[in-house]
C-alpha cells in the first residue's frame, strides 16, 4: 500500500515511524514532514493547507489511504474532497471535525445530548459576555470559539482578566476570526486526561489512557501551550472512570453526531476533567493529541495500518487494538520564549547520543536542517519518548535521552509522569 501522512509535527513523525513498521507499506510519503520524517518517509514540500496540491499528489500516485494529523486541513474539508475522488482518507468530514472547530458547536452539542460538562454562555456581544462574568464570579474560563492551536483557552483569576481577555477575543485581536465568539465557562478542578478512541461512525475502540501537560511550567504554572509532555497509561483513568467516558461521553456523541447529520470517522479525542470519581469534558478534539501521540504509538502493539484502513472504509467492527504491557513517556523539549515568540535556527546537539538510549525515540517536531545540521524551526521542537517497564522507568529513560539534547535557550518542563507517580 502507498500511504500518505498530511502534517508536519511530533505527532505525523510518530505515525510515519508506527506506520512504516506495517508489513502492508510498500511507500510512505509525508506532507510536508521533517527532518524527523525524512528518515522513513519521502518528504513533500506541500503544506498542510494546499488541498489541492495534496489532492493532485494522492490522485496521480495512487495513494491508497491518506491519513490526516492536524486539525487545519480537517476543517477545511480536506477528508470531503478526498472521498469525492475516490480516495481513502482517515479523519473526519468538515462537518463532523466541527466539533474541534467551534467550541460553542461542541458545548451546545454536549448539553443536547446530556454529556458531563461545565456550565457555559456564548457570546458575541460584549456587554452581555461582561453582565454573564459579573453574575459568575472569578475564577472563570474564556475561549475563543475557533481553532487557536490549543492558546485560545485564558483561565482567568479575577472578573476584571477575564473581561479583558473577552475584549481582546472580540475586538478580533487576539485570534483573528477564531475569537469573533466566545464561549466563558465555570472553572473545573480536578486531574486531566486524554481519553481517545478511534471511530467508524458506529463501533468504536478505545485507545490507552494519556494525560497530557497543558502548561509551560512545572506543577502546571504559566500559560497553556499545545502540550509540554505526555504519558500513558494514565492511572486516573481508572476502569470506573474508563466506563463512565464510554457511556456519558464518546458513545452519547458518536450517536449524536449521527443524529445530527455529521456521522463521525476517525479518532475522537475528548479531553477529560476528572474529580471524585466524577467527570466532566472539557472539549473535543477531530485527531490524535499532539504529544499524547508520541506515547500512545510507542504502546501500541498492533499493527496500525489496518486500523486506520477500516475507519475510513467505515469497517471498524470486530477488531482490536493490542498494547504493549509498558508505560510510555514524552518529554517536550521547546524554544525559549514558547509559547510565546521565540527564536529559530539555533543548532541542536546530542541527537545522536540520545538516540542511544535504549527504548527511546527522538520525535521531531519544529526542527529544519541548515548547512547539513539540525535547528530549532518550531515552538515545540522536540518529543523525546521512551517506554519502560513502570512509569518510573519510562521518565527515567525519557530524561536520560533530554540530558543529552541541547540548544541555547532549550526549556522542558523536569515533572512530567509525576502525577502518575503520584497515584501509584
Ligand atoms: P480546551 O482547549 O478547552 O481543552 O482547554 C485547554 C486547557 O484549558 C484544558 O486542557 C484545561 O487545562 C484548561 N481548561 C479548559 N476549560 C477549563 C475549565 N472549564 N476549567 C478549568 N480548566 C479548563
Ligand atoms: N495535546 C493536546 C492537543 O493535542 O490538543
Amino acid at each position: 500500500m502507498k500511504i500518505l501522512v498530511i502534517g508536519g509535527g511530533g505527532r505525523e513523525h510518530a505515525l510515519v515511524w508506527k506506520i512504516a513498521q506495517s508489513p502492508l507499506v510498500s511507500k510512505l510519503y509525508c506532507a510536508p514532514g521533517n527532518p524527523g520524517t525524512a528518515s522513513l518517509a519521502e518528504n513533500l514540500p506541500i503544506a498542510i493547507d494546499q488541498l489541492d496540491k495534496l489532492l493532485a499528489f494522492a490522485f496521480e500516485n495512487k495513494i491508497d489511504l491518506t491519513v490526516v494529523g492536524p486539525e487545519q486541513p480537517l476543517s477545511l474539508g480536506i477528508v470531503d474532497l478526498f472521498e469525492s475522488h475516490g480516495l481513502k482518507v482517515f479523519g473526519p468530514s468538515q462537518k463532523a471535525a466541527y466539533i474541534e472547530g467551534s467550541k460553542a458547536f461542541s458545548k451546545d452539542l454536549m448539553q443536547k445530548y446530556q454529556v458531563p460538562t461545565a456550565a457555559y454562555g456564548v457570546f458575541t456581544d460584549q456587554a452581555e459576555a461582561e453582565a454573564f462574568i459579573k453574575s459568575t464570579g472569578a475564577p472563570i474560563v474564556v475561549k475563543a470559539d475557533g481553532l487557536a492551536a490549543g492558546k485560545g483557552v485564558i483561565i482567568a483569576q479575577t472578573s476584571e482578566e477575564a473581561i479583558s481577555a473577552v475584549r481582546d477575543m472580540l475586538s478580533g485581536n487576539a485570534f483573528g476570526t477564531a475569537g469573533a465568539r466566545v464561549v466563558i465557562e465555570e472553572f473545573l478542578t480536578g486531574e486531566e486526561a486524554s481519553f481517545l478512541v478511534i471511530t467508524d461512525g458506529k463501533n468504536v475502540i478505545p485507545l490507552a489512557s494519556a494525560q497530557d501537560h497543558k502548561a509551560i511550567f512545572d506543577n502546571d504554572r504559566g500559560p497553556n501551550t499545545g502540550g509540554m509532555g505526555a504519558y500513558s497509561p494514565a492511572p486516573v483513568v481508572s476502569h470506573v472512570i474508563h466506563e463512565k467516558a464510554m457511556q456519558q461521553v464518546i458513545h452519547p456523541i458518536v450517536d449524536g453526531m449521527a443524529a445530527e447529520g455529521r456521522p463521525y470517522r476517525g479518532v475522537l479525542y475528548a479531553g477529560l476533567m476528572v474529580k471524585n470519581g466524577e467527570l466532566k469534558t472539557l472539549e473535543f478534539n477531530a485527531r490524535f493529541g499532539d504529544p499524547e501521540c508520541q506515547p500512545l504509538l510507542m504502546r501500541m502493539k498492533s499493527d496500525i495500518v489496518p486500523l486506520l484502513l477500516a475507519v475510513a472504509k467505515g469497517d471498524l467492527g470486530g477488531m482490536a487494538i493490542e498494547w504493549h504491557d509498558k508505560a510510555a513517556v514524552c518529554v517536550v523539549m521547546a524554544s525559549e520564549g514558547y509559547p510565546g515568540d521565540y527564536r529559530k535556527g539555533e543548532l541542536i546537539s546530542g541527537l545522536e547520543q540520545a538516540a542511544e538510549v535504549v527504548d527511546l525515540h527522538v520525535f521531531h517536531a519544529g526542527t529544519a536542517i541548515k548547512d547539513g545540521a539540525c535547528v530549532t524551526n518550531g515552538g515545540r521542537v522536540l518529543g523525546v519518548t521512551a517506554v519502560g517497564s513502570t512509569v518510573k522507568d519510562a521518565i527515567n529513560a525519557a530524561y536520560q535521552g533530554v540530558s543529552r539534547i541541547n540548544w541555547p535557550g532549550v526549556q522542558y518542563r523536569t515533572d512530567i509522569g509525576k502525577k502518575a507517580l503520584e497515584r501509584l
